[in-house]
Parts: C-alpha cells; structure tokens; sequence
C-alpha cells in the first residue's frame, strides 16, 4: 500500500508559468483524496509530479515515505486513468483489461481470473467479447479502470474520469469507483473541478486556486468551516451568501454587524464575538448559506434581515428566491462558475460572455500570470481580484411558491451557522476545528 506526501512541491514551467506553488499535501494510505479547483489551477500538474510525468522545480514528492523526484514513472507502482483514456480499438474488452498484466508476464489462468473479478466488480463482466466501438461511454470508461486496477496499484491516479459522461452517469460511476477504491483499499487521488463528486466521494478533499493549496479537510470540514473566502464560495449550491459588515463591539453586551441598512448582532456570551471584536470599527464579510436561513412572518422578532424578492429561480424539489436586502455582496473570482446562481437568469449569459470578453481583452484586472499570493489580497479595498456589488441573498423556498418577484420576504439567520472572513478572505475563528 502507498502513502503519498508533498513538501513544498512547487511547479514553474519554462514560460514562467507557477502551475502549483508550494503545496504540502499528506495522502494516507488506502485514503481516497480528491484534489478540486476551477480549470487551471494545476491539479493535473500536481497529478502529473506524483506520476512522474513532470519533475517538480523544487520540492519533494515522497512516495511511502522515501523520496521519489528520480524514481521513473513504471517504478512508482502507480496506475492512472484520464479524461481523454485511449483503449486499444482492435482488441476485446477482456484483452484490453488483460494487456497490463500481459506485459507484467502473468501467466494466462491467472490473467484470466483476474480479469474476470475486475471486470465483475466494474460491471461490465458481460460485455468482455466485444470490442471498444461496440460499447457505450460509461462501459469504455469502465474498461479503462479496469484495465489501470487490474495490476492492484498501490497508488491510483484518476484526471476528470468521468467529465466526457452525462451527469446521470457520473452519478452512478461516482459511486462505484469510491466503492471499489475502497473495497481494494487502494490510495487514490481523484483530480475534479466538480464540487458535487469532490464532496460525495472523497475522503478529504484539497482545494486548489492558482496553484495555491487553499483548504484540506474532510467533506463536513471544508463545507461546514472553510478556511477561506474563496473555499467559502466554492463549495455548495447555491453559492454561500457573502456580504460586507461592518463590526461594531459593544462590550460586555453584544458585537453589531452592519449589513446596509440592516444589522446582525452577536452576543457577547458567543465565542464568536471576541474574535470578531478585533475588527471594531473595520469590514469584514460574513458568510451565510441558504440553509442558514428561514423565511418567517414580517414582524417575527430576533435575527432577521427584511428584503424584497429580486428574481425566483425554480428548481423542482426547491425553489431559490434572490433578495434584496440593502446589503453589498463580496464576489469572489475565479470560481469557475459550474452554477452561475448570482446573476439573473436572464442576463446570465450576458454576464459570461461579458466576463469572457475582459478576459480576451484583459480588460477585467485579472492576473494574467498565476498569483503566487493569491489569498493575501484584500478582498475589501482590492477592486481588481474580488468585486462589490448589491447583494441578492439566496434563499431556500419550497417548490413552486406563492410569492412572485416583488415580494417582500423576511428571513430568521441562524446565528451559529455564520461564518467570518477578514480582508485577506482568510477565516476568522476563534481556533478549533
Ligand atoms: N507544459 C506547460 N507549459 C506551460 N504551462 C503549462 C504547461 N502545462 C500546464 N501549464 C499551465 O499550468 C497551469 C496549471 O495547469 P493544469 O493542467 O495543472 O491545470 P488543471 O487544474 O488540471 O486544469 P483543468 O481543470 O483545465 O484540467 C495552467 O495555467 C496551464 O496553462
Ligand atoms: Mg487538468
């Protein structure tokens, strides 16, 4: 079984591009890590170092414990499976999984029962005669993980396997590939820029931006406590409502958060509060998700931010309502936007195109190098990385509401369940985890 480790693993290519920029990551053995971040941020380029594909400018890649920088890929005991996989067109499925253990010098029963419990546990034991054209997208990828497994990896390296499927099957590959990893015990790192198969299938999850390590924990702790802004936004759907505050310390009674015109109060007795006291009298954003929040009676006393609804968007199991409450919103950049739920439906595509355009023309302040301090600017004052604009706070409703766009809505904010970023985006939390 493999461990995997990288201390200070740091990737500049020959044009001067810092593809990943010292990462410590540790993998333990029979872990299923997945490494998650918006297209290039250097996840394959990290995949590609443990490989072997591609040496690290500096840093070690350390392999059970001994380092590894010189071994040669085939000495590395590692199996990898891509987006863009190639199976052999001419030969069967069963001589396409069998061709590893062929060149291994593996004797044909053996081959052969192997071949035979692969192919059963991925589901495609029925399918073994035929040849690559002859199967479905799903069925191929099935066959090319069959094929990377069948030699009983200590490390397996997937890239976006399952990006060239239809969600529906994604769904279903999702599950099994986490099953069989596990049922092998197999190290594995999965390499997504799709934050539902991160947090449905990892172990823990590493997020990355701009070839910079952002947050490492389990899927309940990079969700549930983001250490940064920029994670904050990532995870979840809807986007996590992030809105400028200004603090405000009471003392000995309760810390004000300004949010507009409207304002949040912590008490004193929480935790919480002294933390966010050392910002009296500065911005920092406070971040509430949908599920932080519950649409309520006008007059209901308690923590309650009043709007009005900008725009529904209607999801069949739920509903999401846009309010207005007065409050300036903090967007992050480089999200890489899977769900666009900030923009009104009906300027979504305008806003992408827009952003495309600054893109070609460099019009939109965007590093065009990859930042190495990617999170150390502020994202208050700092116009060019993160932009302010009036906040529409997301919020779950029902199927198919009675309320219409216009309304006014109250929602109760559960004060628990906020979370606290300063100006650098960086978590202000009073030290557990
Ligand atoms: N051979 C290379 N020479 C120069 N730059 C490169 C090279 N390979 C990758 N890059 C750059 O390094 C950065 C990271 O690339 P990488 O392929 O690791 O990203 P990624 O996270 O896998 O993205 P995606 O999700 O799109 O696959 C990108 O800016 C990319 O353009
Ligand atoms: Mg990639």
């Amino acid at each position: 079984m493999t461990t995997v480790a990288l201390k200070d693993v740091t990737k500049v290519f020959r044009d001067g591009t810092v593809a990943v920029d010292s990462i410590n990551l540790d993998v333990n053995d029979g872990e299923f890590m997945v490494l998650l971040g918006p297209s290039g941020c250097g996840k394959s380029t990290v995949l590609r170092m443990v490989a072997g594909l591609e040496d690290p400018t500096s840093g070690a890649v350390m392999l059970n414990g001994e380092l590894a920088n010189d071994l040669p890929p085939r000495e590395r005991k590692i199996a990898m499976v891509f987006q863009d996989f190639a199976l052999y067109p001419h030969m069967s499925v069963n001589d396409n999984i069998a061709f590893p253990l062929k060149l291994a010098g593996v004797e044909p029963t053996p081959r052969g029962e192997r071949v035979t419990d692969v192919a059963s546990a991925l589901g495609i034991g029925d399918v073994l005669a035929r040849r690559p054209s002859q199967l479905s997208g799903g069925q191929r990828q099935r066959v090319a993980m069959g094929r990377a497994i069948v030699r009983r990896p200590g490390l397996f390296l997937m890239d976006e396997p399952l990006s060239n499927l239809d969600s529906g099957l994604r769904a279903e590959l999702r599950a099994e590939i986490s099953g069989l990893t596990r049922e092998l015990g197999v190290t594995t790192i999965y390499v997504t820029h799709d934050q539902a198969e991160a947090l449905t299938m990892a172990d823990r999850v590493a997020i990355m931006r701009k070839g910079v390590l952002q947050d490492v924990g389990t899927p309940t702790q990079v969700y549930g406590r983001p250490a940064t802004l920029y994670v904050a936004a990532f995870l979840g759907s809807p986007r996590m409502n992030l809105l400028e505050a200004s603090v405000y310390v009471h003392l000995d009674r309760y810390v004000t958060l300004t949010l507009g015109e409207q304002a949040l109060y912590l008490p004193w007795d929480d935790i919480r509060s002294r933390a966010v006291a050392h910002y009296h009298g500065e911005r920092i954003v406070v971040g509430m998700r949908a599920e932080a929040l519950t649409p309520v009676a006008p007059d209901t006393p308690g923590d309650v931010l009043q709007g009005r609804i900008r725009y529904l968007e209607h999801h069949g199991h739920e509903s999401l309502a846009f309010l207005d409450i007065g409050a300036t919103a903090i967007m992050v950049d480089d999200i890489g936007a899977p769900v666009d739920a900030d923009a009104p439906p009906g300027q979504r595509g305008l806003r992408r195109f827009g952003q495309v355009m600054q893109r070609i023309t460099g019009r939109a302040n965007e590093p065009t190098t990859q930042a190495t301090n990617g999170s150390r600017t502020s994202v208050l004052h700092d116009p060019g990385r993160h932009h302010r604009r009036p906040a529409e706070l997301a919020v779950r409703l029902a199927p198919y509401p009675a309320v219409t766009a216009g309304h006014p809505l109250a929602v109760q904010v559960r004060m628990d369940a906020l979370h606290f970023f300063d100006e650098r985006g960086d978590r202000i939390d009073v030290g557990w985890r």
